[in-house]
């Protein structure tokens, strides 16, 4: 079943670009997005006050992603809520808010409480879920199947670029149903997702050179990944990737907050991991990721230059495909998949069944 794959995680990692192509194209007529064969109704995007994303984990990762898209079209408050901390909140959401719960199994016991707390206050709730008939699926309003296949590795890897696919489509369908981009936009917008899977086999075309670098990391005890806008909701996943598989600690920063306390912990050696691919924050990224190197870090940048050879930046640069800002982290989180991967395996871990974790977490 691992198709000459060492590893089912590496297997689903190359899966990705057959994965988000099933995803979305069902769901585009005439280059725009169509939900109707998910029996969506038009109304369901009119109306809406704001939007709460509830999720655990790598699927609230993807959320965070969903919310800068969102937001950043349709200028109502966007919130990303822990599934098990939102349940024991007093919820502000009302008849017009929309509750978007994410999850790949659609069992997370927490995500679907979270989701019949939501259900009391609101019709407008929608899963993004992967498994068909599951319960999240199930007690939701409505439900977009994300089409990644079975997904056997405990860390989720092609689950998450299809959620996030997902949330790019709905971004967009939302911003045309209430006129905050016209049609070209969102046909150019729709046309950018479509080529994303071409892309990700050029960033995958890298993977010895990723499974080089990371003989770099093994013996590392910490890790930090940094960036700023959407390239740090990105890094939160690649920590959290890294964590889970190769049991190394790692962090995410917003690249802006270290020198409010966590450049303390950058030390000689400490692989630093950033990325710098959005254009209005790319000179700040730059200047963050010299205080780092100048303190003795590993710098690992990815960026959509052509070539880094300055020293005093970083020690190795990966080279994404020029793709427009808001689509590059598809490239990036490939990039942290794969060094999660080799680091994990250059261990001589399993990443397939890391300690502790299961694949679906149905207690509490
Ligand atoms: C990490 C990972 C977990 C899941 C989380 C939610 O790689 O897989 O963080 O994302 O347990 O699971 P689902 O999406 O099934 O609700």
């Amino acid at each position: 079943q691992k198709d000459g794959y060492p590893h089912f995680m590496i297997k689903e990692i190359h899966e990705q670009p057959a994965a988000i192509t099933r995803t979305i194209t069902p769901r585009i007529k005439d280059m725009l997005p169509d939900f109707s064969e998910d029996a969506i109704a038009d109304s369901f995007f009119e109306n809406v006050s704001d939007i709460t994303i509830v999720a655990c984990g790598t699927a609230m990762y993807a959320g965070m992603v969903g919310k800068t898209m969102i937001q950043n079209r349709l200028h109502i408050p966007v919130t990303v809520a822990i599934a098990s901390e939102f349940r024991y909140e007093e919820p502000v959401i009302n008849e017009k808010s929309m509750v978007i719960v994410v999850s790949q199994s659609g069992e997370t016991i927490d995500t679907l409480e979270a989701l019949r707390l939501a259900n009391k206050y609101t019709k407008k709730t929608l899963s993004i879920v992967n498994v068909k008939g599951s319960s999240i699926a199930r007690e939701s309003s409505y439900v977009l199947y994300t089409h990644a296949g079975p997904e056997i590795a405990v860390a989720s890897t092609k689950a998450y670029t299809v959620q996030v696919a997902s949330f790019y489509l709905l971004a967009c369908k939302l911003a045309m149903t209430q006129q905050k981009i016209s049609v070209e936009e969102a046909r150019t917008f729709v046309g950018t997702l479509q080529e994303i899977p071409n892309y990700i086999e050029e960033v995958l075309a890298q993977a010895p050179d990723i499974e080089q670098l990371t003989k770099r990391m093994i013996n590392a005890n910490n890790a930090f990944f940094i960036g700023r806008g959407l390239d740090y909701t990105l890094c939160m996943e690649g920590a959290l990737k890294l964590k889970e598989i190769s049991y190394i600690h790692a962090e995410a920063y917003a690249a802006g907050e270290l020198k409010h306390g966590t450049i303390a912990l950058v030390s000689e050696g400490v692989p630093v991991i950033a990325a710098a691919t959005q254009k209005h924050v790319y000179s700040k990224v730059i200047s963050n990721i010299r205080e780092v190197k100048a303190r003795g870090a590993y710098v690992i940048l990815l960026s959509k230059d052509k070539e880094i050879t300055d020293p005093s930046i970083c020690d190795v640069h990966i080279n994404l495909p020029d793709v427009s800002d808001e689509f590059t982290i598809f490239e990036s989180v490939v990039i942290f998949q794969l060094i999660a991967y080799y680091t994990s395996v250059g261990k001589g871990l399993n990443p397939d069944q890391p300690r502790n974790l299961a694949k679906s977490v149905t207690v509490e």
